[in-house]
């Protein structure tokens, strides 16, 4: 048995967290390394499809908006959310993607600071964040998007022009967490409001929104918190901000009575104004059964695997790297999330090499290839496992094979 084969027994022998892969359905022979991707399906999530297909959709018909509790998901599914990033119950809701309740975010922030029209956020933000801020800026004539180089560079560039400063809380690309308490105080002594996007760190770090005063939050479901392929986001706010809370998508689901089929808008109370239209109640459904699955852990313990893991795969790695002409460009203290990013020039094949072999992780352009450490069901010998591939790949140059090289519409 080799070094690292020997630590991570005995690791895996001390792991509280070991019994939980159980709840999960994973193919045999694959080390899934991708869950800040797309986590994999709780086994608990086929009964609870199957209950909300077959029995409410299929017998009970619309009956079910009422019987099954549908129209109400988006909020209690939002409270279970909110207790998982320190969010009092009535300022979360599950609803639309992660783009869509950026762009409900952003337009809320700039409302509730009339006198500043500067949106802010750093320009390796996951690209879909500036996406939809550009559309933002460009919807409300006179507001301007401020990129700062790095999350380092952010404070400096606010100003009293500055309305909201949107955050990525783990950098998709480097792993690299940034320091939520400090930033939020200093974006609100100057003035402005947070958004934070949670999609990195939702469900596997530790986040204290209430705690911390932020603003608002947004984030997506179907990474860490496993509810599935397009599984509805969250957007959280300030319940401070609710009575003034105004954004453009004014669905009939934001109304102050969506059934009294009124001509006018008249807003709800509460976070229910940051709802729109009707929601994927199946995809809810998913999701429900993937956040009973968090409902006895403490985020703590899964935080304290996660950097064990992710700590284990950086000292077994960092030798390969070496010999092979790869970096690891993940913080090597405890600021990171849940992922570890490795440069390499072949990084895309490389990754292609791994995934014929089971070894599951991906690329981000132009030369990362990203391994997520997700608690509940990878153990310390996957990570050995996954390093032995990785060295096997390189030095065999297996990840020469010219069909590695041919790049797939999702990568
Ligand atoms: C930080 C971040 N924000 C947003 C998204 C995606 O948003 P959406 O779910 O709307 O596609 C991702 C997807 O990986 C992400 O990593």
């Amino acid at each position: 048995m080799s070094a690292g084969a020997s630590k991570a027994a005995a690791l895996d022998l001390a792991d509280p967290l070991g019994g939980k892969r159980e709840l999960f359905q994973l193919p045999a022979g694959v080390i899934y390394l991708d869950g800040n991707s797309l986590g994999p399906p709780p086994k608990a999530a086929f009964a609870e499809l199957e209950q909300a297909a077959r029995q409410e959709w299929g017998e009970g018909l619309i009956r079910s908006w009422n019987a099954a509790g549908w129209f109400t998901l988006t909020d209690t599914l939002g409270d279970r959310v909110g207790c998982l990033i320190g969010a009092d119950a009535g300022e979360t809701v599950v609803t639309d993607t992660t783009s869509i309740n950026v762009f409900k975010a952003l337009h809320a922030a700039l409302a509730l600071r009339p006198g500043r029209n500067v949106i802010q956020a750093e320009r390796d933000s996951f690209p879909t964040d500036l996406y939809i801020a550009e559309g933002v800026a460009a919807s409300r004539p006179g507001t301007e998007l401020r990129l700062a180089a790095g999350s380092a560079d952010l404070p400096a560039l606010i100003d009293d022009r500055t309305a909201v400063v949107l955050i990525n809380h783990v950098d998709y690309r480097t792993g690299a967490l940034r320091d939520m308490a400090q930033l939020t105080d200093h974006v609100q002594r100057a003035g402005a409001l947070v958004v934070w996007d949670l999609c990195h760190s939702a469900g596997v770090v530790p986040i204290e929104l209430d705690a911390l005063g932020v603003d608002f939050a947004i984030g997506c479901t179907y990474k860490y918190l496993n509810g599935g392929p397009g599984a509805p986001a969250f957007i959280f706010a300030n319940r401070g901000h609710h009575e003034g809370l105004v954004q453009p998508l004014s669905g009939w689901w934001a109304h102050a009575a969506p059934f009294a089929m009124e001509s006018g808008y008249r807003p709800a109370a509460g976070i229910r104004r940051l709802l729109c239209g009707t929601q994927p109640i199946l995809s809810l459904r998913a999701l429900k059964a993937a956040l009973d699955v968090l409902d006895d852990i403490d985020i703590a313990a899964i935080r304290a695997k996660s950097l064990a893991l992710t700590s284990f795969f950086m000292e077994l790695v960092e030798p390969i790297c070496r010999d092979f002409g790869a970096r690891i460009i993940t913080p090597r203290d405890d600021g990171r999330g849940s992922q570890v990013a490795i440069a390499h020039e072949q990084a895309y094949p490389v990754v292609q090499a791994l995934i014929e072999r089971g070894i599951i992780g991906d690329f981000r352009a132009p030369d990362i290839m990203r391994f997520g450490f997700a608690p509940l069901y990878l153990s310390f010998r996957d990570v050995a496992d996954a390093v032995d591939a990785l060295r096997d790949v390189l030095a065999s140059g297996a990840w020469r094979d010219p069909k590695f090289a041919a790049r797939a519409l999702v990568t």
